[in-house]
This record gives structure tokens, C-alpha cells and sequence, in this order.
């Protein structure tokens, strides 16, 4: 597996669509429990940049410096906004009150390819949090049944750039055995002077309920919430998406 993100920095922001829903979902989260947050695994900082302009104080970091320093290319000048190169499972960092954080798209924590990277993270992030801070957790259950998925060209919604079009093919399988996405995605990148095309596989490990609500527990959260979706329809047995939303006990 390579996953590119360091190429990827450079055309993050493709998709030039509005992405604001997203942004005031965090933003409205972030706001029942206070002005601190912490965005784990960035990338470029959007959504961080977003809650900083609406007045929170905002660390956002990732493990890929060039995703920062694209980041502090579109956001260095938005105050409250700290953006830092850090890995979430050995996170060195000075301050420890946030009141949350949060891991989203249904992606990003399913990065982690371990239970044990699973169980560092929450460690790393209970750390950070101040005692009643929050963890909200956007994840995906695995899937009784293998499937494949055939190749697909994606184009932005609303181009980006003016100087280059970027369009990307998707195809991939999820092995139910497994319970892995395998997902390979070549980036398309053209110019008038230049035509380039790189690819990015990631894998995608998926958990059971069960192993994920034991490691929140043994890393001393309490869990307070399982949603299906974000207007926090109770989650039921059988729903793939799910939402945990867990605070900080002591
Ligand atoms: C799917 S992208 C993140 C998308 C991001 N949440 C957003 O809203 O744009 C995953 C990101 O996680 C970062 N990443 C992967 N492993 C990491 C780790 N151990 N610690 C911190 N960041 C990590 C990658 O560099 C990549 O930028």
C-alpha cells in the first residue's frame, strides 16, 4: 500500500464545491461543549480554517508535512488557527484542554490498520481532551458480504483551479473476511504544459462494534451517543454508518 498523500496535497482542494454544510455541522458540534478544538488528521486544514474564523481556537495536524505546509499556503493568515505535522498516535503536544475533537468522514480512522494504532489514537486524543471534552467518532461497521467496485472517472463538481484540470479514477474491493476496503485511485493532473498521473492506494480496516466501544471504555471515555447519521437518528443493530459520540470521564 503507498497512499500518495504527500502528492495528493498539492490538488487536496480539487473539488471547489461548498462544502459549508459540513463545516457548520462541526462548527455547531464543536459549540455545546467549548472554544477548543483539536482536528486530528487535517489534511489541509478546511474545516479547522473554518471553525478558527468563526471564533474558536483551533491545533489541527497531520501526519503528511506537505498536507501543512499546502494548508498554511491557503490559511497562515486565519487567526486561531494552529496547524502542526503530528501523528495521532504519538502526539506531542504542549496543551491539554481541549474540549473536542473530533474523526470524521467515515474515513479517516479506518486508516488506522490495528486495533492497537485504533487504541493508541484514543489514547493520544484522551490525552488532549480536558476531563467532560468530547470525542466525536464518524466510522463504518464492516459488511457481511465481499464486494467489488468497478472503475469510475471522477470531475470536480466546481473546478478549482484555472491553470489545470484535475480529474480522478476510482476502483477498489472490500474483502468481508477481512473486513478491508482496498481502494486505488489514480490522480489526474493536466496542464498546458505538462499531463501527469499518479496513484494512491489506501486500505481502509474496518471494526466491530463491540472491539471499538471496548477500547473507548479501557482508554476512559464514556460513551454517550450512537447515531446512524448527523441529524443523530438513534443508531440501530444492522446500520453500517455510525456515529459514537464519547466525553472524557474524570
Ligand atoms: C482522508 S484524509 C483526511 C481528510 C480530512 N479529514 C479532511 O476533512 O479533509 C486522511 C489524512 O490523514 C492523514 N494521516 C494518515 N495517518 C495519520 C496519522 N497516523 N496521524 C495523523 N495524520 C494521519 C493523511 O496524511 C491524510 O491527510
Amino acid at each position: 500500500m503507498y497512499n500518495n498523500y504527500e502528492k495528493q496535497a498539492f490538488v487536496w482542494d480539487w473539488d471547489a464545491f461548498d462544502d459549508t454544510p459540513e463545516y457548520e455541522y462541526w462548527r455547531s458540534y464543536a459549540e455545546r461543549f467549548g472554544q477548543n478544538v483539536l482536528v486530528p488528521m487535517c489534511a489541509l486544514g478546511q474545516s479547522a480554517a473554518y471553525l478558527a474564523e468563526h471564533g474558536f481556537s483551533v491545533t489541527a495536524f497531520d501526519i503528511t508535512p506537505e498536507m501543512i505546509s499546502e494548508g498554511k499556503a491557503r490559511f497562515g493568515a486565519v487567526g486561531g488557527l494552529e496547524l502542526i505535522v503530528g501523528d495521532i498516535l504519538s502526539l506531542d503536544l504542549e496543551t491539554k484542554n481541549y474540549d473536542f475533537t473530533f474523526l470524521a468522514g467515515h474515513g479517516d480512522l479506518h486508516l488506522l490498520q490495528t486495533l492497537g494504532d485504533v487504541r493508541q489514537a484514543f489514547h493520544s486524543l484522551h490525552r488532549r481532551l480536558r476531563a467532560g471534552g468530547c470525542l466525536a467518532l464518524e466510522l463504518s461497521l464492516p459488511a457481511p458480504e465481499s464486494f467489488c467496485y468497478p472503475k469510475r472517472e471522477y470531475q470536480p463538481r466546481v473546478p478549482r483551479y484555472t491553470d489545470k484540470k484535475v480529474w480522478k479514477v476510482n476502483e477498489g474491493r472490500y474483502d468481508a473476511a477481512e473486513k478491508r476496503n482496498y481502494i486505488e485511485q489514480t490522480v489526474h493532473v493536466e496542464s498546458a504544459a505538462d499531463a501527469e498521473a499518479f496513484t494512491q492506494r489506501v486500505c481502509l480496516q474496518y471494526y466491530e462494534r463491540g472491539e471499538i466501544l471496548a477500547l473507548l471504555k479501557q482508554c476512559g471515555f464514556s460513551v454517550q451517543g450512537e447515531f446512524s447519521d448527523r441529524a443523530r437518528m438513534p443508531w440501530t443493530p444492522g446500520q453500517c454508518e455510525w456515529l459514537v459520540e464519547a466525553v472524557k470521564i474524570g
